[in-house]
């Protein structure tokens, strides 16, 4: 099976984590609708064995495996489902790599007896700081849990929201979210990531306290009209 080109309509997706929990359930999502997905990982063979099982499961070749750099350099947009300790050393070690690209950032730094952020800034302000403005980094998917993504039988009931303070960079992940089965909404700018990272913490208590894998949220009274 061999994967086919991005174009305009299915730019390839780079997965910089992608043999994990969230990023190959995105992964499953993304190929699944029709796009390049590349998954990423500290591990060529690892990402390609992880690549070749989404594979078969989907029975379509939309999806192959490289390491993190490689990942980052083939993909048009990119995005980063590695937990919350190795966010900044991962982005670092390939950020040459995502020079004038969507860098869509899931990470949720997350501390569910201690909600506080650390430095008192989203974990994607911190990518961005890091990046520079040559990447435009929007968070996204910090609420969606990997259960629910990974189960392609089941319809999806939690939304995204999505932050960044470029708006054509939110447009574009709203757009893949859309097409990963999700209802997402643009949420401002990226410091408002900070309130979405405080949501995951509320949803981990909740499903803790009601034996949930697949708790989210959902936006209610918004008609998602044009501009
Ligand atoms: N799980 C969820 O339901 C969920 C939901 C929303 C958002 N998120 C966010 O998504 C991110 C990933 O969560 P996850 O649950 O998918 O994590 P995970 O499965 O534990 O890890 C994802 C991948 O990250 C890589 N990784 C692990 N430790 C690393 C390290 N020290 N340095 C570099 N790479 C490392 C591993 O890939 P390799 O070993 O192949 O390199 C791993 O497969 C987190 O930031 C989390 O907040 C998760």
């Amino acid at each position: 099976m061999t994967q086919k080109e991005g174009n305009a309509l299915f730019p390839t997706l780079a997965i910089l984590g992608g043999t994990g929990k969230e990023g190959s359930a995105l992964a499953l999502r993304w190929a699944k609708a029709g796009y390049p997905v590349i998954l990423g990982s500290r591990s060529a063979e690892r990402a390609a064995q992880t690549a070749a099982e989404l594979n078969v499961q989907l029975g379509q070749g939309n999806l192959r495996g490289l390491d993190n750099e490689a990942a980052a350099r083939e993909g048009n947009i990119i995005v980063l489902t590695v937990p919350p300790e190795a966010q900044i050393s991962t982005l670092s070690s390939v950020k040459s790599a995502l020079a004038g690209k969507i860098l869509v950032d899931a990470t949720a730094r997350v501390d569910a007896k201690d909600p506080r952020p650390p430095e008192g800034k989203a974990a994607a302000r911190a990518a961005q700081d890091l990046l520079g403005p040559e990447v435009r980094v929007v968070a996204a998917f910090q609420n969606v849990p990997a259960h629910a993504l990974k189960n392609l039988a089941r319809e999806l009931d939690s939304d995204v929201l999505v932050c960044g303070d470029d708006p054509e960079a939110r447009a574009e992940v709203v757009k893949l979210a859309e097409a990963a089965g999700m209802q997402a909404y643009e949420a401002g700018g990226l410091d408002n990531a900070l309130i979405v990272e405080g949501l995951t913490a509320l949803i981990i208590s909740i499903n803790k306290r009601y034996k949930s894998k697949t708790g989210g949220i959902r936006i209610s009274g918004v008609e998602k009209t044009g501009k």
